[in-house]
């Protein structure tokens, strides 16, 4: 029967009683058991039993002697698929095989699903909690934005009436700046935080126009500057193409481009390097954001995405940055990737389109300009121009 089963493509594994079967069991799993009841050693039922408890899963066909029927039926109770009495007819024997392997597949096929739909379940309601999340901190942040500014305001007036008096102690002056310098700081930081979190949210309306993004790119150079400074690290950008020109929301793609080129300072060692490179591919904008730093572990690269994951110490990451990058992307057509490698450096890449839509044929331009117009108008108005 081994040789036979063989032919048709089957693998298969001998063992000669109950107590190494179910060794061979153990260590090579296979899916299925043609078993005879009478074995010396251990017998066919009581293997059938210890298989059972151990892997359920398994599907046994017993093979009776011709006058034992009960065997077959006492097997069946115990969880054998079937049972065949001796002497057992090849194709008979093989339809069987057959049948139990479907069994098995089917059973396979459900647990796939069932696996996929708890995790699609899970999906969700993170997805849910993360929505109500939203709304929630982009309530608060607006809240927040209120008395930011004030303390701002007020900021500013303490120091312009400092800068009037010439009377002031000088041990005064200096301690004064010092710490209105620090309000200013952190004003600074929870304003980018309540601006992060209202992107979150989707609140700010998307403007498209045209703009370069060599120009962005140097803006944002500018921005980090005092970061770069503290941290001695320098950015620079290299652009392979003359043509950087794109139809977008420059006010998102510089708050992408921004949350990018911080964490890649914040990631780099002193004296590290971030390499903004910018190019033209076809129809698509590329500008990717390149490291030298500590790199991302292999499980936190999917979990970098979500909003509040991050492993910087407490009060210096919020965790918003790549969530929102990523969500102000996808509103403008674009993709976000990572590349990275622990010790040697991530690469963060942005791939966007250069026209919200492009038309499939160079036409009459000046239709195509006229059409673009009219869409924008529409995208700024919030209507879906296509
Ligand atoms: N260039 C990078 N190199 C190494 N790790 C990175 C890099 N960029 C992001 N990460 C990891 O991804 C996490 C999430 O980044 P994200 O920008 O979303 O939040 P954050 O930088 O921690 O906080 P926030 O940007 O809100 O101040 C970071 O905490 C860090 O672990
Ligand atoms: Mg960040």
């Amino acid at each position: 029967m081994t040789k036979r089963l063989k032919k048709r493509g089957f693998e298969i594994l001998e063992a000669e009683e109950g107590s190494e079967a179910l060794a061979t069991l153990a260590e090579h799993a296979p899916q299925l058991v043609v078993m005879d009841v009478k074995m010396p050693g251990m017998d066919g039922l009581t293997t059938l039993g210890a298989i059972k408890k151990d892997h359920p899963e398994k599907e046994v066909i017993l093979l009776t002697g011709q006058a034992s029927t009960e065997d077959g039926v006492a097997g069946i109770k115990a969880g054998a698929f079937d049972y065949l009495a001796k002497p057992v007819a090849f194709e008979h024997l093989l339809g069987k095989i057959r049948q139990a392997f479907e069994k098995i597949e089917r059973i396979h096929e459900q647990a796939q699903e069932a696996a996929f739909r708890t995790k699609m379940e899970k999906r969700m309601a993170l997805a849910e909690r993360l929505a109500a999340l939203g709304t929630l901190a982009a309530g608060v942040a607006h809240e927040i934005n209120n008395p930011l500014a004030i303390i701002n305001e007020s900021t500013g007036w303490v120091k312009q009436r400092m800068e009037r008096r010439s009377d002031l102690p000088e041990e005064w002056r200096k301690t004064l700046e010092l710490a209105l310098s620090k309000i200013e700081t952190s004003v600074e930081r929870a304003g980018r935080i309540t601006h992060q979190l209202l992107s979150l949210a989707r609140r700010s309306p998307t403007e498209i126009r045209e703009f370069d993004l060599a120009e962005l790119a140097a803006e944002v150079g500018e921005l980090v500057g005092k970061t770069c400074k503290e941290a001695r690290v320098s950015v620079a950008v290299d652009q392979k193409s003359p043509k950087t020109r794109i139809w977008s929301d420059p006010n998102r793609l510089r708050q992408v481009l921004l949350n990018l080129v911080v964490n890649a300072i914040q990631a780099s060692r002193t004296g590290g390097r971030v390499i903004v490179t910018l190019d033209n591919l076809n129809n698509e904008m590329l500008f990717a954001v390149k490291d030298q730093g500590e790199g991302i572990p292999k499980e936190n690269l999917e979990k970098i995405f979500e909003p509040f994951f991050s492993t910087r110490t407490p009060g210096q990451g919020s965790g918003l940055g790549l969530s929102v990058s990523k969500g102000i992307l996808e509103e403008l057509g674009g993709r976000l990737e990572v590349e990275s490698r622990l010790g040697q450096g991530s690469t963060f890449t942005v791939t966007l389109p250069r026209r919200p839509a492009m038309a499939s044929e160079p036409e009459d331009l000046g239709r195509m300009a006229l059409d673009s117009q009219k869409k924008i108008k529409k995208l700024n108005s919030g209507e879906n121009p296509f």
